[in-house]
């Protein structure tokens, strides 16, 4: 059923500002994105404007009669933070942490350096960011371009979420992204376009070569010069862990920021996998836009917290403090390097072991991977779910199913387990093969 109530006029103001020098951000929002906006005038508005006021009796926190956040010590202990970290954060994130992971964005990105973009706006972590980007930009029935093989969670949010149908093209042609498929999908009649794309990709833990994402770029740049008024949504989860040369080291957001009037970008990232920290739940969401003011990427991250607030009220601010700490610590980056080099030397082993290995084509295919968590093989003259039951019955190794291969997450296999995870693949398919 439609919303009859009529739309806020806090959301009135934001589409204005949107539409301001004929900006084509409004046509791309849904309808829940056309009537999203951050109360504030409400509770949180009125909060801020009593800040500061000798009797400050607004937000519902609790502080001792001395002023400090009434915290149980037991819990206090528990955590190495000033008690300032069990109060709530702002819905949009703490101020300093979305100020440091917008410079992080522009030194992990030299490309987005001096490209405009709003500020991060914090979530959840990425799921909630996506959730939210489903929420801002479809509608029910709408399409949603991607690869075939994506994250099987896509459907939930995506689809039952957002009500939005999915149009694939296949991920790899020749043992290349398929960016003729994308394209082709980015032309096709409709003039709204919605696009996601995930590099490093799960499951195949593939990233586009530099010739590819500037094919992708050329892509959108083409679709969007067409008249295709088009919103590609960026999951960024696993940002960094390219381990080839030639192969993009970027976001692909850094190549659509500001790539053309009718192309808004949406970059969700955060430390989840980044920074190995998936328990901590903090992500974001940066929208970047050729021509956009100031004051529109300001609306649009203000139509972003109002689903935060709407959703979760804000993220961690325990999540965020540890972040923040963790970000200006002289020890983080050295420490992020060794971490990087742990899952590079799985992937260089895998390679290793299918050059030693010629025979396991026999029984599988690699698909193409170069980054990431993952990798997939293809099963040879078997069923993929046979397989996965054959290997966790006879060879105690397990794996995921899914579109006929199995996703290996090396990410979580010791170096010295390498070589039997490949050789069981290898045992359960012959054996398989021998059934009568
Ligand atoms: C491609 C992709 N995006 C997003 C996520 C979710 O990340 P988070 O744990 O930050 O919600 C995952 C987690 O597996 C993922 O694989």
């Amino acid at each position: 059923m439609k919303n009859r109530k009529p739309m806020n006029e806090l959301a009135v103001a934001l589409n204005g500002t949107l539409a301001e020098g004929g900006c084509v951000v409004p046509s791309l929002l849904s309808e829940k994105g056309a009537r999203a906006f951050f109360p504030s005038h409400g509770i949180l508005g009125q909060s801020a404007e009593a800040k500061g006021s000798s009797i400050n009796a607004t937000i519902g926190t609790a502080f001792e009669d001395d002023g400090t956040p009434l915290c149980l010590e037991c819990v206090e202990e528990l955590v190495n933070l000033p008690s300032q970290a069990f109060l709530y954060a702002p819905s949009s994130g703490n101020k300093d942490l979305r100020a440091q992971w917008g410079e992080l964005l522009s030194k992990k990105n030299p490309t987005l350096a001096g490209q405009a973009h709003s500020l991060p706006v914090a979530t959840h972590a990425l799921t909630h960011a996506l959730y939210i980007a489903g929420q801002l930009f479809l509608d029910r029935g709408d399409k949603l371009i991607l690869p075939d093989l994506y994250w099987d969670n896509y459907e939930l949010l995506f689809e039952e979420g957002a009500g939005a149908i999915f149009t694939t093209f296949p991920t790899f042609v020749r043992g290349h992204f398929n960016v003729k498929g994308l394209a082709k999908k980015l032309v096709a009649p409709g003039e709204k376009k919605v696009l996601l794309l995930n590099f490093p990709n799960n499951p195949t833990g593939y990233t586009p070569t530099e010739e590819e994402a500037d094919a992708i770029q050329a892509a959108v740049l083409q679709a969007a010069e067409a008249g295709k008024k088009i919103v590609a949504i960026i999951d960024d989860a696993y940002f960094g862990l390219v381990y080839e040369k030639g192969v993009f080291r970027e976001s692909i957001f850094a190549k659509l920021a500001s790539l053309h009037s009718n192309v808004l970008a949406v970059k969700l990232d955060g430390a989840t996998k980044e920074d190995y920290v998936w328990g901590l739940r903090v992500g974001f969401i940066t929208f970047g836009m050729k021509g956009l003011s100031k004051a529109q990427f300001q609306a649009l991250e203000q139509k972003a917290a109002g689903l935060v607030r709407a959703t979760i009220s804000s993220a961690s601010n325990i999540g965020q403090q540890v972040l923040l700490k963790a970000y200006t610590d002289p020890r983080y980056a050295g420490q992020k390097a060794e971490k990087f080099a742990t899952l590079e030397a799985r992937y260089k082993k895998i390679r290793k072991i299918f050059r030693a290995h010629r025979e396991y084509r026999e029984s599988f295919t690699p698909m193409p991977f170069n980054s990431g968590y993952f990798m997939c093989v293809k099963p040879n003259g078997v069923d993929a779910e046979a397989l996965r039951r054959q290997l966790i019955e006879r060879h105690q190794t397990g794996t995921i199913m899914l579109q006929g291969l199995l996703r290996l997450a090396y990410s979580s296999v010791p170096l010295d387990k390498l070589d039997a995870l490949f050789a069981n693949i290898d045992a359960a398919v012959r054996e398989l093969k021998a059934r009568p």
